[in-house]
């Protein structure tokens, strides 16, 4: 199966117009005043950086996306359209605001959203009832995180991934990137130049015996 293709749109669509851009953009605005080194952006991502992220992903062999750090929902309502109609994406934010305001806008069935630490993503994902994600997208300032807390959600990723699976970031600065390259067995880099500002894109791929043997079957 075609890793660009949206899946179709069985179940119901996150909105979108622009009424959801204006809220979004004047919370995610709000956001950043209230805690500039936890959300670290003004504006959202772009779309030609969603797409960038997004087109590594096998949909057919997901069944459980997790997103750290959705803010107002970039990329979540995307992951969404993509997502397979049995697929579960579980996303995790420190903002109460951004939480409420996910809650609120997105009616999906398939969407968990969790107020909570990236660090905690295996208690995380246990609470949502699976065991293992095959995803994990991260929209954290890793630069602005104190370094012992980036360690633990790197570590804390790799554990709860699946043999196969991938830990995706963007960020500004090369930190995301590097943590990755030093905890996953093979990293693609890319950079995305149509975003405020250019990002850098990082997909560590968890790879050992039991992915080849998955990948075998
Ligand atoms: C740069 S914003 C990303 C927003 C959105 N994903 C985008 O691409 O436009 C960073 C987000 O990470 C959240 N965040 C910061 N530290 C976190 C942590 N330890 N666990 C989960 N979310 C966190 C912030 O609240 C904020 O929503």
């Amino acid at each position: 199966m075609s890793t660009r293709e949206p899946a179709p749109p069985a179940l119901p669509k996150a909105p979108g117009g622009f009424l959801r851009f204006l809220r979004s953009a004047a919370i995610f605005f709000r956001g950043f005043v209230e805690n500039p080194a936890m959300v670290a952006s003004v504006v959202p991502s772009s779309q030609a950086t969603i797409e960038a992220m997004l087109a590594k992903v096998d949909w057919s062999r997901c069944r459980l996306f997790v997103e750290y750090g959705p803010g107002v929902g970039t990329f979540t309502t995307r992951i969404l359209e993509y997502l397979p109609p049995d697929g579960r994406l579980l996303a995790i934010d420190t903002n109460p605001r951004f939480v409420d305001f996910l809650k609120k806008t997105i009616d999906d069935p398939r969407l968990e959203v969790a107020l909570g630490s990236a660090e905690d993503v295996e208690s995380l994902v246990r609470a949502a009832g699976h065991s293992r994600a095959d995803y994990v997208i991260s929209g954290l300032p890793f630069s602005s995180l104190p370094p012992e807390t980036a360690g633990r959600i790197v570590a804390a990723t790799y554990a709860v991934l699946r043999d196969g699976g991938a830990f995706m970031t963007y960020q500004f600065r090369p930190t995301a990137k590097e943590l990755t390259q030093a905890r996953f067995e093979r990293v693609d880099t890319g950079l995305a130049l149509f975003n405020v500002p250019p990002c850098i894109l990082a997909w560590g791929w968890k790879e050992n015996a039991g992915a080849v043997r998955d990948a075998a079957e």
